[in-house]
């Protein structure tokens, strides 16, 4: 039988989606992105070899996988030819078995302008994201095509001189420095574009043809649900839609093929980038870059800072031990201990199945030494009144209110923690991670 089942991530992303892509993936035929663009940076590890990829679905790595980005997705010519040109030079095979919905539209130049230009506050990853989808609701701006799709862009050479039309009328306007040189950056996308011919579908049912042929799909959510432009902790989100539900918009597809939701968490938790972290460890949320730079913190004695009272001392060392630094950008990510209400209110929201659970492994760090491990059972509000309901309008929360849950001697025995996140968080917990490689992840019965 056809069906199609999403996988997101339940935080703020970089919970280890790849990972858990690469490791169900041998039982689709499809492996599908429907939202994001080159914001994303998933590494995958398999047989050895290791891949960052950003636009590229994870199913890649499986030689025998077809390969698909929706139309709900950021298209960046120049960073996909590139991405293309390391996994190609890997050994790996991509445009044979790749396909790209004709009705994406593709990143331009001033959108990365305006992204470096005031993408600080929310301290994006200055790819573009935003003004690219600000871009494609405004549709046109003066009379200019502001939504350059992909299939159009194949047909109409002179699409690329709305292109560089649409970078003087902004550069007039935001007056920014030239980060790009203009006519070399357009260059490289036609380049890209010629490349990637093959790959574009103009046939807009393609997916459904496919999954009516029999095919299974796999969903690959990139970012994670609490950076949903509307239903994450605006407005520090992503400017795409990473709920479940938008796999059937953004990937093209009939809902009715849906089967299952599959969450993905991680035991320590991270956020990089600005905004609410209600568990977050120390107040050094605006990191800085440099201090913070994993090369500088090398050196550092990780046990001693574990153990330490100062909060951002200790973050720094939760940091370290679990090298929570972004995988594309390199950026330190800010700590924080396991929110349970958070991932109750991403489980609902999105109707999830069953969850898999990374870094358990680590999850011992948050104990100091002790037996317990402290995570996050509910808020207290202003009033002194307390909730186990997470709310994307966080305002009123004053503190988190903690729970101890045991903690483990070894990872291999950390099945009686997991029971009790489990628990708490009252959905299957289908698999954990007690490491890094893929066989290091522990299917429950
Ligand atoms: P943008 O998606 O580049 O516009 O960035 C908006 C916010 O989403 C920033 O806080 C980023 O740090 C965050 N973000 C974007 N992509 C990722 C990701 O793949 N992992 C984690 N955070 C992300």
């Amino acid at each position: 039988m056809s069906y199609s089942d999403v996988l997101i991530g339940l935080q703020f992303g970089d919970e280890g989606k790849a990972k858990i892509i690469d490791l169900l993936a041998e039982d689709y035929d499809i492996i599908a992105r429907f939202n994001g663009g080159s914001n994303a940076g998933h590494t995958v590890v398999h047989e050895g070899k290791k891949l960052i990829l950003r636009q590229i679905p994870s199913g890649v790595m499986y030689a025998d996988k077809q390969l698909y980005i929706g139309s709900g997705c950021a298209l960046n010519l120049v960073q996909i030819a590139d991405e293309i040109a390391r996994i190609e030079s890997a050994g790996i095979d991509v445009k044979g078995r790749l396909a790209i919905s004709g009705l994406i539209s593709v990143i331009q130049p001033h959108h990365i302008e305006l992204d470096c230009l005031f993408g600080k506050y929310v301290g994006t990853t200055k790819n573009g994201i935003g003004p690219y989808y600000a871009g494609r609701c405004t549709r046109v701006l003066d009379q200019r095509l502001q939504n350059i799709r992909l299939g159009e862009l194949l047909m109409k050479e002179e699409l690329f001189e709305a292109i560089a039309d649409n970078y003087r009328f902004h550069q007039e306007i935001y007056g920014f420095e030239s980060e790009v040189d203009l006519e070399d950056y357009l260059a490289k996308m036609r380049a890209s574009l010629k490349n990637l011919e093959q790959c574009i579908v103009q046939e807009q049912n393609y997916l459904l043809q496919e999954v009516k042929a029999g095919k299974t799909v796999l969903f690959e959510g990139a970012q994670s649900f609490l950076l949903d432009v509307i239903k994450g902790t605006v407005p520090f989100v992503t400017s795409s839609h990473t709920m479940a539900s938008y796999a059937y918009v953004g990937g093209d597809l009939p809902a009715k093929y849906h089967r299952k939701t599959i969450g993905v968490a991680k035991a320590v938790m991270s956020r990089v980038g600005e905004g609410p972290f209600l568990t977050e460890i120390g107040d050094d949320s605006i990191l800085d870059p440099v201090k913070n730079a994993k090369q500088n913190e090398a050196h550092l004695d990780v046990e001693k800072m574990l153990l330490s009272s100062d909060t951002n001392t200790y973050a720094q060392g939760l940091r370290i031990a679990s090298n929570e630094y972004g995988s594309a950008t390199g950026r330190p990510r800010r700590m924080g201990h396991l929110d349970i209400p958070l991932m109750k209110w991403s489980i609902e929201c999105n109707g999830v199945d069953e969850v898999y659970l990374n870094k358990i492994d680590l999850f011992n760090l948050f104990a100091q030494g002790g037996d317990k491990i402290p995570v996050v059972s509910a808020y207290q509000l202003a009033e002194g009144a307390k909730t186990d309901r997470f709310s994307p309008l966080v305002d009123k929360i004053e503190r988190p209110d903690y729970l101890d849950i045991p903690s483990f001697s070894d990872p291999k025995k950390s099945e009686g923690t997991v029971l009790e996140i489990e628990k708490l968080v009252g959905t299957k917990i289908k698999a954990y991670g007690i490491g890094p490689a893929r066989e290091e992840m522990i299917f429950r019965s």
